[in-house]
C-alpha cells in the first residue's frame, strides 16, 4: 500500500504486519546504536497544520532512526498564514522531493485529498484529520494492548486465547472500553475500526450528547454508563475532552462530567486486576482522569508514547522501505 489514511485501509494481515514490524523496531530501539540505514536518502516531511507534541516528535524520531532526511513544516510561521493553499503547499513540498508526507490537518479529509490529488507523488500518512481519523494512534494503542493482553499468560481472563495456539498475535476476544468525548475523537473512530479488525470487542461509553450521529453503525457496543462495564474490561481508554471543539450544549459542567465519566481510584479498583488504563494524550488531569490514576502503574500513557516511535518506524519502513516481500524478510535487515 502507498498511503495510510484510515484504519479501515488495513486488513488483519496488514495490521499484524505493522505490529510485528514494530516489535522488530522496538528491539532496535533497545540497542546502544538505535539507527537503521533503511531510509537513507529518502525525505519525510512532517506537515502539521494543527498542534501536536507526541505525533510530530515521534514521527520525526521514527524517520531519523531509519536515517531519512526530515523536514518539519508547521503551518504557524509558514506562508499558510499568508493564505497559501494546501495545493500550493503540497506542490512546494513535491518540488523539494518529499518521499512521504505525514499530515495533520484540522479538516477531516485533508490527507485523503492530498493522497488522491496528484499534487505529490510520495506516500501520505494521516497523522490526525479533524474529527475523522488518527490511524497511527490506533496502531500504537493496539501494539500497547497486544503487549499487555494478547495471549495473557497468567492471571488473564480465561476467555483469552493463548500465545501457544497461534492466536496471540491479534486481540481476539479482548474487551476494550473507550470512554468520553467520542463526538470529537479521531482516536476513537480509528481505534474502533482497527480493534474490530483485530477481533476485539469494543464498548464506547459517553453521554448521548458526545456521541456522533451514525454511531449505531459502528462495529461496537454503546453504553451511557461507565460503572456497569468496568468489571468486564481488559483495557479502558480515556479520551481527552476536546474543549477547543466543544460547545456549551454538549454537557452540563466539567464537575458533572468528571463525576459521571471520569476515571478515579475507586473506578480503577473496579477493573479486573490485569486490566490496563490508556490515554492517547494530552490528558486533562482532573477531568477525564484523576492524577492518581494517570500516575499509577496501571496507566500506559508514557509507554504508549514510546511505542508510538516503534509503530511509526514500522509504518514509514513498510511504506517506503521497499516491496512487501522484502518487508516480511527484513526481519533480518534491521540489524
Ligand atoms: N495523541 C496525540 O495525537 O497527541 P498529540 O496531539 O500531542 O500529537
Amino acid at each position: 500500500k502507498r498511503h495510510l489514511i484510515s484504519a479501515a485501509d488495513l486488513t488483519r494481515d496488514d495490521a499484524l504486519l505493522v505490529l510485528d514490524t514494530a516489535e522488530e523496531m522496538a528491539r532496535v530501539a533497545d540497542r546502544p546504536i538505535k539507527k537503521l540505514p533503511t531510509l537513507r536518502g529518502r525525505t519525510v516531511v512532517n506537515l502539521f497544520f494543527e498542534d501536536s507534541t507526541r505525533t510530530r516528535i515521534s514521527f520525526e524520531a521514527a524517520a531519523k532512526r531509519l536515517s531519512a532526511d526530515v523536514i518539519n513544516f508547521s503551518a504557524k510561521g509558514s506562508s499558510v498564514s499568508k493564505g497559501e493553499s494546501l495545493k500550493d503547499t503540497a506542490l512546494t513540498l513535491e518540488a523539494m522531493g518529499a518521499d512521504a508526507v505525514v499530515i495533520r490537518h484540522h479538516a477531516s479529509g485533508a490527507p485523503h485529498r492530498l493522497a488522491t490529488s496528484g499534487w505529490i507523488n510520495g506516500s501520505v500518512v494521516n497523522a490526525g484529520d479533524g474529527t475523522h481519523e488518527h490511524p497511527t494512534q490506533a496502531l500504537l494503542d493496539a501494539f500497547t494492548m497486544r503487549r499487555h493482553l494478547a495471549g495473557a499468560p497468567d492471571g488473564g481472563p480465561t476467555h483469552h486465547r493463548g500465545p501457544g495456539d497461534g492466536t496471540g498475535r491479534d486481540l481476539a476476544g479482548r474487551r476494550i472500553t473507550i470512554v468520553g468525548d467520542v463526538l470529537h475523537s479521531r482516536v476513537a473512530r480509528s481505534n474502533v475500526l482497527l480493534l474490530n479488525t483485530l477481533g476485539a470487542e469494543v464498548t464506547l461509553v459517553a453521554p448521548p450528547t458526545l456521541l456522533p450521529i451514525g454511531v449505531e453503525t459502528w462495529p461496537c457496543e454503546v453504553s451511557y454508563g461507565l460503572d456497569p462495564v468496568l468489571a468486564k474490561t481488559d483495557a479502558v481508554m480515556m479520551l481527552r475532552v476536546q474543549s477547543e471543539r466543544m460547545n456549551a450544549a454538549f454537557f452540563p459542567t466539567e464537575r458533572e462530567y468528571a463525576r459521571r465519566y471520569g476515571l478515579d481510584g475507586a473506578r480503577m479498583a473496579a477493573l479486573p486486576p490485569h486490566a490496563i488504563v490508556m490515554h492517547p494524550g494530552p490528558m486533562n488531569r482532573g477531568m477525564e482522569i484523576t492524577a492518581e490514576v494517570a500516575d499509577s502503574g496501571r496507566c500506559t500513557v508514557v509507554e504508549q508514547v514510546a511505542n508510538g516511535v516503534s509503530v511509526r518506524m514500522a509504518v514509514l519502513y513498510l511504506l517506503l522501505g521497499g516491496n512487501e516481500p522484502a518487508v516480511t524478510t527484513t526481519h533480518s535487515s534491521p540489524t
